[in-house]
């Protein structure tokens, strides 16, 4: 069997399917870690626990609002304070954050609870709240993740995307699935919804609505993958051989 391209897995070799179904199982725990990691960078930055919209609004167009200060402590910075202590934090925003009240309300606070890692010593890169007026670039308005961030997050986003859904689009060529439109449709999906993910977390800066777009494309593409990594590995482990296919395994082009 010299040419292997349009050959159903049960007609390829054993360490092919072998090598298939490690490479599935191993994106298969990664697709899950990565939603785990959405969860936990994203969900409660509006101040519901839940995974919303509006927190991806917030992370990606920002929040007027509110904030940094208040959405990271509605986030990812919760835990790091008693909610009585994260209170004075929010009353003396809402009430303008006054200068004069840093000292004697504020600096208390984050002297006993956000000092041992906001410092110049244990982290270079956060605000440093061992200084007061380190708190300066947290309680301007929120804008949301900036533009090179955003660049940042997206090529590493669209190499590494491509390269998985590549490997596994390449791996269900190997399904026998019709109408072939659909196998087609299912392949073609999670490139699209990438570009229209990426493209919407800049949009989401023009209009807030591009968040669900956001939504919209992360949900198709994981439909997508789920699709393709499900039948792949039921048909070259459980399945029979379609009716369809032929005596040297080829899936029947449609012309
Ligand atoms: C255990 C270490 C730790 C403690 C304690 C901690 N932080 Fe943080 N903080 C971090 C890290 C790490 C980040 C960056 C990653 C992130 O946003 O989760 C961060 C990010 C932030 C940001 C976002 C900064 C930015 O420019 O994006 C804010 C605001 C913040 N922390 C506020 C606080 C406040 C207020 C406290 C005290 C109530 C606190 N943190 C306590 C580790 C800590």
């Amino acid at each position: 069997m010299s040419n292997l391209n349009n050959v159903h897995f049960k007609f390829l070799p054993l360490s092919m399917r072998v090598l298939f179904s490690m490479a599935l199982l191993v994106f298969g725990l990664g697709y899950n870690m990565a939603m785990i990691q959405v969860w936990e960078n994203h969900a409660g930055k509006d101040g519901d626990p839940m995974l919303s919209g509006k927190d991806l609004m917030i992370a990606y167009g920002g929040n007027p609002e509110g904030t940094k200060l208040e959405t990271s402590l509605r986030g990812s910075m919760a835990d790091m304070l008693p909610a009585e202590k994260r209170q004075v934090i929010f009353d003396w925003l809402h009430n303008g954050a006054n200068p004069e009240e840093i000292e004697t309300k504020i600096n208390p606070i984050l002297q006993e609870h956000c000092v041992a890692c906001h410092n110049p010593e244990a982290n270079p890169h956060l605000p440093n709240y061992a200084k007061a007026d380190g708190l300066k670039s947290v309680i301007a308005k929120d804008e949301g993740m900036t533009i090179p961030t955003l660049v940042r997050v997206s090529h590493i986003h669209l190499f590494s995307i491509t390269f998985i859904f590549f490997i596994v689009g390449f791996i269900y060529t190997h399904a026998y699935v019709r109408p072939t439109w659909l196998k087609c449709v299912v392949i073609a999906m999670p490139f699209l919804t990438l570009i229209t993910d990426v493209a919407s977390w800049y949009l989401t800066k023009v209009w807030s609505g591009f968040a669900w777009v956001v939504i919209g494309s992360g949900a198709l593409m994981g439909t997508a993958f789920t699709i393709m990594w499900f039948t792949s590995m039921y048909q070259m482990w459980l399945g029979k051989v379609p009716a369809e296919v032929g005596e040297d395994g080829k899936i029947p082009c449609i012309r």
